[in-house]
């Protein structure tokens, strides 16, 4: 293959890369600006004596981080009706609801195992905390949509899918602490 035609094949895939995940991507920092008031598990305690789930996770959050992952995939279905591009998988209402959902069910999950392992609300477990998202996200494709997943996301897709998670989950975190919406940089 000409290099050239290679370097554009990758900036193809990192792009669907980014393109596919944004409606799992957006739901989180949304739920760190929008979250707070009554959490999930309404205060409750697990067996262990442990809190559930914890106050880092709300309604209020999971519903506007759903509700804003799921607007930005049907801007992202409008700018595509007109035709797509060649090489970008389309969106569906599916394939976004599912991937929004996804995002943030993931977050949850992560946070309840999180308890049982005795880890406060905010502390640190890398890799869980980057890549619950695309776990939830990806697994709900998985049961629901298997065949948008299969034809949307490539190996080649995929890859860069795990390469960019975490680089963009740091870039947020960042960005939140600085700006005070998160209290920890991480
Ligand atoms: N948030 C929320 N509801 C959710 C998810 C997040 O309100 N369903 C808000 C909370 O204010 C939370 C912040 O977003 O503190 C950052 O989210 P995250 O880092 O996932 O939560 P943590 O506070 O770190 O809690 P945990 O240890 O359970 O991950
Ligand atoms: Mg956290």
């Amino acid at each position: 293959m000409d290099t050239i035609i290679n370097i554009e094949y990758y900036f193809i895939a990192i792009f669907a890369a980014l393109w596919i995940m944004l409606p799992a991507y957006v739901p989180n920092p949304i739920a760190a600006l929008c979250g707070g008031g009554t959490p999930i598990d309404r205060g409750r305690t697990y067996p262990d004596g442990r809190r559930i789930l914890g106050d880092g996770k709300t309604f209020r959050g999971f519903i506007i981080g759903i509700g804003s992952g799921i607007l930005v995939g049907m801007i992202q279905i409008t700018i595509q009706s007109g035709g797509g591009w060649s090489g970008i998988p389309d969106h569906t209402p599916l394939s976004i609801t599912l991937l929004s959902i996804g995002a943030l069910s993931g977050d949850l999950a992560k946070s309840f195992i999180k308890r049982r392992l005795g880890k406060e609300r905010g502390e640190r477990w890398n890799i869980a905390d980057q890549y619950d998202l695309v776990a939830g996200a990806l697994l709900l494709n998985v049961v629901f949509n298997l065949n948008w997943l299969i034809s949307a996301v490539s190996l080649i897709i995929f890859l860069w899918i795990l390469i960019l998670t975490p680089f963009l989950h740091y870039i947020m975190n960042i960005i939140g602490y600085l700006t005070g919406i998160k209290d920890v940089p991480w």
